[in-house]
């Protein structure tokens, strides 16, 4: 994702420097040497990102961010700060730096905060128009009486305080509406702040959400203001709920109820006025009965739930989202005149789609490459289908040989997303196999596996691999 970012640093040649790992990334760096001359550029005009050093000439680091933030609540901003000024970064993060960087960092950690900080200004700053299909590249579109109600429910609960679970199979644009209720909500011109709680290590995740005070662990060097804090007036969405350990659940259900957080390595409790979003593909239900997510965690996060309908339960609106995809990647892909014909929309309509909108997106833009520079016919996207679910047992090619495709594949447009590709192509014949050498019995096979049993069935169920015959042992 390409950024227009603006860097604030007094050192010519660390600017220098900087710049070249960002714009080798593609983003547009701006710069600026003087404090003062970079919070005007930042008031005046949108940038992303802002990345600014502390020790600057005009004005200061830390206050720049605390007129900035005031300023512009929504902008997310990265302190750059040398070792032995741990306090300072954490002061900058109380006063709305989004993150702060420990100088010397390495250009990998540098380039990971701008992303996250990039999502979470994407995820912040574009309107959300709802059921219209125009070309803004946040829209929801669908105009069947499914998504009409997911609408409704949205106009009903985005202005009042009330947390939300959104729930809905992978792929049906569970992060779309969480957006779309905050962009709604009184909160919208307040922070947003976006947390994958299965996106971040077990261990790491209590001081991601909640923070900790220095010497609570081993390693915890320094005094971490957690998301939760940073979130303090705004809304916090929690994406991948379903996947939080046991600890981390407790924890949140306390801060649901007590408003409260505490610093992990401290009893001290620290008022937040947070607006809680939720979303899981799980089934919290078996979860509940698995033992692996807390009932009363549960009730507490869907005082209202949304559920999304799948994108077989509404295959009205296919033509629609078909031609939403046509003209935003036919626009990306610098395709001239993108189009489709009718057969092959009318197609679309009669598929299986397990990975519902997501799935749908994909195979359009695949679509794409292959028929340009002409319109998508029913022939084109028949190949596309053909090759995306062929079942990965089917394959005999070694994995190398596998993967050599892959990459290549990748590297001419026609694939994307290398990494899940391959897991998903390895993970069936994994799941099989272990299934297979412990005689049905999911809970060994998920212990080999390191997964949970959830998961194992999950899985099984994924694959259509019978989980129905559940063997247990003690
Ligand atoms: N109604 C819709 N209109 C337009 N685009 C949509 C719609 N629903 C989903 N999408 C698109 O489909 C993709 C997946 O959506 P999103 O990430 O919100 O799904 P999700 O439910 O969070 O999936 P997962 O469970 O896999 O995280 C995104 O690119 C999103 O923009
Ligand atoms: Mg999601």
């Amino acid at each position: 994702m390409k950024a227009k970012i603006l860097l604030i640093e007094d050192d010519a040649s660390t600017a220098a420097s900087l710049e070249k790992v960002l714009s080798a990334e593609g983003h547009d760096v701006q710069l600026a040497a003087r404090g003062d001359e970079g919070l005007t550029r930042a008031q005046h005009e949108d940038f992303q990102v802002v990345l600014t050093d502390l020790r600057l000439p005009g004005l200061g680091g830390l206050e720049l961010v605390a007129a900035l933030h005031a300023a512009k609540p929504k902008q997310p901003i990265i302190l750059m700060t040398a070792h032995g000024t741990t306090e300072t970064a954490i002061e900058a993060t109380k006063r709305g730096a989004c993150d702060y960087l420990l100088k010397p960092f390495e250009a990998d950690e540098l380039l990971d905060l701008v992303a996250s900080a990039v999502a979470s200004s994407r995820l912040m700053s574009e309107p959300v128009e709802m059921g219209e299909s125009n070309a803004d590249r946040s829209a929801i579109i669908g105009k069947s009486r499914a998504m009409q109600a997911i609408y409704k429910e949205i106009g009903r609960v985005a202005a009042t305080p009330a947390t939300v679970l959104i729930r809905g199979a992978t792929g049906t644009g569970k992060e779309l509406i969480a957006r779309a209720i905050y962009l709604h909500s009184d909160r919208a011109d307040k922070p947003f702040i976006a947390v994958n709680c299965a996106a971040i290590p077990d261990a790491l995740l209590e001081s991601e959400l909640f923070g900790h005070e220095r010497g609570a662990f081993t390693g915890a060097q320094a005094r971490r203001i957690g998301r939760f804090e940073q979130a303090h007036g705004g809304t916090i969405f929690l994406d991948e709920i379903g996947d939080l350990n046991a600890n981390t659940q407790g924890k949140l259900l306390r801060v649901l109820q007590e408003r409260c957080i505490q610093r992990l390595g401290s009893e001290a409790n620290i008022p937040v006025d947070v607006r809680v979003l939720a979303a899981t593909h799980r089934n919290l239900e078996t979860a509940i009965q698995e033992k692996e997510f807390r009932e009363d965690l549960y009730y507490r996060l869907g005082v209202v739930t949304i559920t999304l309908p799948s994108l077989n339960e509404r295959p009205e609106d296919i033509p629609d989202l078909a031609k939403y995809f046509i003209r935003r990647y036919g626009r990306e892909l610098g395709i001239e005149s993108p189009a489709v014909q009718p057969e092959a929309v009318s197609y679309l309509q009669t598929q299986p789609w397990p990975g519902n909108v997501r799935e749908l997106e994909n195979i359009i833009r695949q679509a794409l490459l292959l028929a340009r520079p002409f319109a998508i016919n029913l022939d084109h996207v028949q190949q596309v289908l053909a090759k995306a679910r062929k079942p990965a047992t089917e394959s005999s090619q070694t994995h190398a040989a596998y993967i050599t495709e892959l990459l290549a594949r990748v590297r001419s447009g026609e694939a994307q997303d290398a990494y899940a590709q391959m897991i998903a192509h390895l993970e069936p014949e994994l799941y099989q196999q272990a299934i297979q050498l412990a005689q049905g019995n999911q809970a060994r096979a998920a212990r080999w596996l390191g997964v949970t049993r959830l998961k194992m069935r999950e899985k099984l169920t994924e694959f259509g691999l019978h989980p129905g015959r559940e063997g247990r042992s003690k």
